[in-house]
């Protein structure tokens, strides 16, 4: 959802601001732009479409000496994506310029009452008001003036506010919407999230909600936006390093953080379960057997493939832990009339620790008395801040917008949370808590073992069906959310409609769709549905649909039914098969978009972090 970064320093700006704009561009990819000051006057350079466009408009630029400046990427919300609505906006004079992510809501009042007053708008977009209302309010006092603008503005911003006649300083604020300094050796940095600023600094500062930052060479001021006290907070050092947001000789992201997965899952569960003890430790959760034992209920709350590990937990939680879990919507769960108390545990469950709904609804249901554990991946993200505890995913940063890695990181803090309040409430033996740890600790080197092959079928699969207009996904109990993130992972990056369906609810309306042409992919491990399964398959065939199936080595069943086989390795515990069956079912979407030459890592209309409703 947009893109910010700004510099002040003694490096040249130009690289520095597209260093940074590149790790945001995941963000938001529609447009781009970035200004800076050069002899009191202001250059600002825009284009429509990807940063690489800007970057050839920069190349006369890159040598500028001037050592200040602000850039954006955009993913549009008030204006089409054009030039004249990329940003940076500027005021009338074209000295005061601003980079936004978020919605200023009264922003439609707002322009009217400065257009009375004489100001004059040149683009469609919310932000430009803030560029005059700032204008309306300087009196050379740059932070000052923006505090005011500010506070005339309703909804959400992380910004960045540069004067061309005080070169010298960047103005940064943020409420609802992420926003992170850079703090270096004589220079100062703004960025939207992490990955932005590891070229240069792993020293950050979180800027909190309602607060804004005055950035120099020397130092990074904060204080309140309400009425500028000022804020002391150290800055922080973050695990995380440069190379971990690069492509390492992958040809996307997507595909590096496929291959990521063990080391993900690995990264999640280390230090946190002990196999020979069946010992579980997650004190940031801060449950006790005490609390566990008097929750009444379980509410897990994310959007897109988050709410899809939510679904998988859910048949682990109640299984073992003998708890009633919901799994919602966060953008449904937000607008209805709650029933939570104090007795219900909330897990928002959020890659970046920004979604605005899932932040929403963490918000209500922690109004309405209940304990909020996130499970998150981003450190310092705001779902991390409001929650009472976070259990980090630790699966380093994912860049490619669809998601993958973070989905199984997500699998396994849910799998060890669900183990961990099972032996709270003495639900399941000691023993087979023990077995369920020893599976889970080897799922990594199973991964590592099988994923070349899964790769190399799921390409002559790709190659076969990567015309097709439809995709239909079945699964049941644990995989029937698996085939739902198969059939969105499918959709949002080869723009194929893919629809993930309970297998059994087939004969209800889908069987409608199977004709010849209608590629099923069916995940059909040697479960309890196991027998359920085929049979629906059988009804697939029956009616001509083309089957793709995943299934276990040797079932010779399925080499029956059909010889398009994914085929995966017999799991110790049924239960753990979410881990193993996502994983055929990204590379098949991925070599599917790569064949129909979509952009893998940014699809169309999508933006990585979605911060507004
Ligand atoms: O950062 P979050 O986990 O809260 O994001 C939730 C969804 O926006 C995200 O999972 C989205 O559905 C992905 N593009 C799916 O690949």
């Amino acid at each position: 959802m947009c893109g910010i970064v700004g510099y002040i320093g003694s490096r040249r700006v130009i690289p520095v601001l597209l260093q940074g704009l590149k790790s945001l561009e995941y963000r938001g990819y529609d447009s781009a732009g970035v200004a800076w000051p050069e002899k009191g006057e202001l250059k600002r350079v825009r284009a429509k479409g990807k940063l690489s466009i800007l970057e050839d408009a920069l190349e006369e630029f890159r040598a500028t000496a001037t050592t200040v400046g602000i850039g954006h990427t955009r993913w549009a919300t008030h204006g089409e994506p054009t030039r004249e609505n990329a940003h940076p906006h500027t005021d009338c004079s074209g000295s005061i310029v601003v980079v936004h992510n978020g919605i200023i809501e009264n922003y439609a009042s707002l322009k009217r009452e400065l257009e009375a007053q004489g100001h004059r708008f040149s683009s469609d977009t919310d932000t430009e008001v803030l560029a005059h209302l700032v204008e309306k309010y300087l009196d050379g006092d740059l932070p000052e003036a923006v505090r005011r603008a500010l506070q005339d503005a309703e909804g959400s911003f992380a910004l960045a506010v540069l004067w061309a006649r005080e070169p010298d300083m960047l103005v940064a604020a943020r409420k609802q919407s992420p926003l992170v300094l850079g703090v270096g050796e004589g220079e100062a940095f703004i960025a939207s999230d992490i990955p932005a600023l590891l070229p240069f600094t792993r020293d950050v500062i979180f800027l909190e909600d309602d607060e804004m930052a005055i950035l120099d060479r020397s130092a990074i001021h904060l204080m309140k936006i309400t009425d500028g006290t000022r804020v002391n907070r150290e800055s922080e050092r973050v695990t995380w390093d440069a190379a971990m947001a690069e492509k390492a000789g992958y040809k996307h992201f997507m595909l590096k953080e496929i291959y990521e997965q063990p080391q993900a899952i690995l990264n999640t569960f280390r230090g946190r379960i002990e196999p020979e003890t069946g010992e579980i430790s997650l004190p940031e959760a801060g449950l006790t057997p005490e609390t566990a034992k008097k929750l009444t209920r379980i509410v897990l709350l994310a959007c897109g493939t988050s709410w899809h590990a939510g679904l998988t937990a859910k048949y682990w939680i109640e299984s073992w832990a003998r708890i009633p879990v919901e799994v919602e919507l966060a953008s449904e769960f937000r607008y209805r009339d709650l029933l939570i108390d104090d007795s219900i545990l909330t897990i928002p469950i959020s890659q970046s620790g920004e979604t605005a709904d899932t932040l929403a609804g963490l918000r209500l249901a922690k109004e309405l008395g209940s304990r909020i554990i996130a499970i998150c991946n981003v450190l310092g993200s705001t779902i991390t801040r409001e929650a009472h505890g976070t259990v980090y995913t630790h699966a380093g940063p994912e860049i490619g917008v669809a998601s993958t890695k973070a989905f199984t990181s997500q699998l396994t803090a849910l799998y060890i949370l669900a183990l961990l309040l099972s032996s709270f409430r003495e639900t399941l033996e000691h023993e087979t808590i023990k077995q369920k740890i020893a599976g889970l600790i080897k799922i990594p080197e199973t991964i590592l073992y099988h994923i070349e092959t899964w790769h190399d079928t799921s390409k002559k699969l790709a190659s076969r069906f990567y015309e097709a207009t439809d995709f239909l996904y079945l699964g049941r109990h644990l995989n029937f959310p698996i085939a739902l993130e198969g059939a969105l992972k499918l959709k949002e990056i080869s723009y194929i409609h893919a629809e993930g369906y309970a297998a059994g609810e087939m004969k209800h309306g889908p069987i409608a769709l199977i004709d010849r042409t209608l590629p099923v992919v069916a995940t059909i491990p040697r479960d309890h549905v196991y027998e359920k399964m085929i049979s629906n398959v059988e009804e697939v065939k029956s009616r001509r649909g083309i089957i793709i199936a995943l299934g276990e080595e040797g079932d010779e069943n399925l080499s029956q039914l059909t010889e398009n086989l994914i085929e995966l390795p017999r799991l110790p515990d049924p239960d753990l098969n979410p881990f193993i069956y996502t994983i055929p079912l990204q590379l098949i979407a991925y070599e599917i978009a790569l064949a129909r030459g979509c952009d893998v890592d940014q699809p169309r209309n999508l933006a990585k972090s979605v911060t507004v409703e």
